[in-house]
């Protein structure tokens, strides 16, 4: 009902606000069996941390997971794993405006509207803080899948605002801050992120996401198709306003014999449907892009009103990301493999495989 767990055989919920003691999630429905220990998530979480360059909040949160429950001697027992994420650098005082008044953008206008009684420090629920539970949740999934099916989920940055990055290779993503598949292009991103920042404003990102090794039959037609379930899960992402899988929005001006990837005894030769046809997987890759939105919270002043509905300017402080697409990469692999584990699981109950 309220939107807070995703999944429907692994389900995962998630709970938590930016300044309060602790974030989270609990995880229904996960295998007995899988080896599972904090170090597993932990890799992940470390991915997604913040501060870790100057391009990204920094705001220092260790974000160190805690397993309370669903693992006995080092493996899954079936049982509700329940994890916990600490905060411990919260500033509210940098946010104190935010109760009052709306920052363009951000949720804070529609969180009021809704549940008038809101948790405004640091964003409180709307928070991509919140997003580490999922990575972690996520880490869970990854690791089951690659060891069951060899399923392999990886993400990178094909687009900082303006600037292109062409895909050179899976090698370097993990090896600048910024996800990108060719180095020789992160000098160009770091000029232009630092100028960005001396002018108090944000830019958007694209981002790919990218699933090998998933079994063809997975997806539930026809209201929880695969990729409909993958663009749901992405869409809840903070800041995500597009999502397209295989060619996408290119498909508009495809031609039919163009975008139909023809089958051959041996597989495929192209990819236009981006691993899902009909809502089931094919097999091939699935390949999900996102488009993301510019940060909210920046220096330079804007029009807003307050609650009492009166003009105001808001200039937001604090720390932020001036990019929010810099972090999303591990957060978009996270919620993939949620969704395809979930579906995995959905596909055995029905058809026993
Ligand atoms: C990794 C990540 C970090 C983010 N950091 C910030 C931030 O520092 N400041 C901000 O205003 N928004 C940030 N956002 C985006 C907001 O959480 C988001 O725009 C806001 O909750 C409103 O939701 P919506 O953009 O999905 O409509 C971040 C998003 C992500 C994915």
């Amino acid at each position: 009902m309220s939107g807070n767990t995703l999944g429907k055989s692994f389900r995962v919920t998630n709970y938590g606000e930016s300044h309060g003691p602790a974030i989270g999630a609990v995880i229904d429905g996960c295998p007995p069996g899988l080896e599972l220990t904090e170090q597993d998530i932990q890799f992940e979480l470390d991915r997604r941390r913040p501060g870790t360059s100057r391009h990204v909040t920094q705001r220092r949160e260790p974000d160190q997971v805690e397993i309370l429950s669903g693992i006995y001697e080092g493996r899954t027992t079936g049982t509700p794993i329940s994890l916990l994420i600490r905060n411990s650098d919260a500033r509210s005082k940098d946010y104190g405006n935010l109760l009052d008044t709306f920052r363009p953008g951000h949720a804070d206008y529609t969180y009021w509207k809704k549940f008038e009684n809101r948790d405004p420090r640091g964003g409180g629920r709307s928070s991509a803080r919140l997003t580490a539970p999922t990575v972690a949740a996520g880490a869970i999934a990854k690791k089951w899948l690659a060891e069951h099916f060899g399923v392999k989920i990886r993400g990178y940055m094909s687009q900082l605002g303006p600037i292109e990055i062409p895909f050179k290779s899976w090698g370097v993503v993990e090896q600048n801050p910024f996800y990108a598949p060719d180095l020789d292009v992160v000098p160009q991103l770091e000029a232009y992120m630092d100028e960005l920042r001396k002018e108090g404003e944000s830019i958007g990102a694209r981002i790919e996401v990218v699933a090998e090794g998933v079994p063809a039959g997975w997806g539930e037609p026809i209201y929880d198709r695969l990729d409909a379930d993958i663009a749901h899960a992405m869409m809840g992402l903070n800041a995500v306003k597009g999502v397209s899988i295989g060619a996408g929005f290119d498909s508009i001006t495809q031609k039919g014999s163009e975008h139909g990837d023809a089958l051959y005894p041996d597989g495929f030769k192209t990819n236009q449907a981006g691993g899902v046809l009909g809502g089931i997987s094919s097999g091939q890759a699935i390949t999900v892009s996102l488009a993301i939105k510019p940060t909210a919270s920046i220096r330079t002043m804007r029009p807003s009103i307050n609650r009492a509905g009166e003009a105001v300017d808001v200039q937001t402080l604090g720390r932020h990301d001036p990019c929010v697409g810099i972090r999303a990469t591990p957060i978009a692999e996270a919620l993939l493999a949620i969704v395809l584990m979930d579906h995995c699981l959905r596909h055995r109950s029905q058809c026993g495989v």
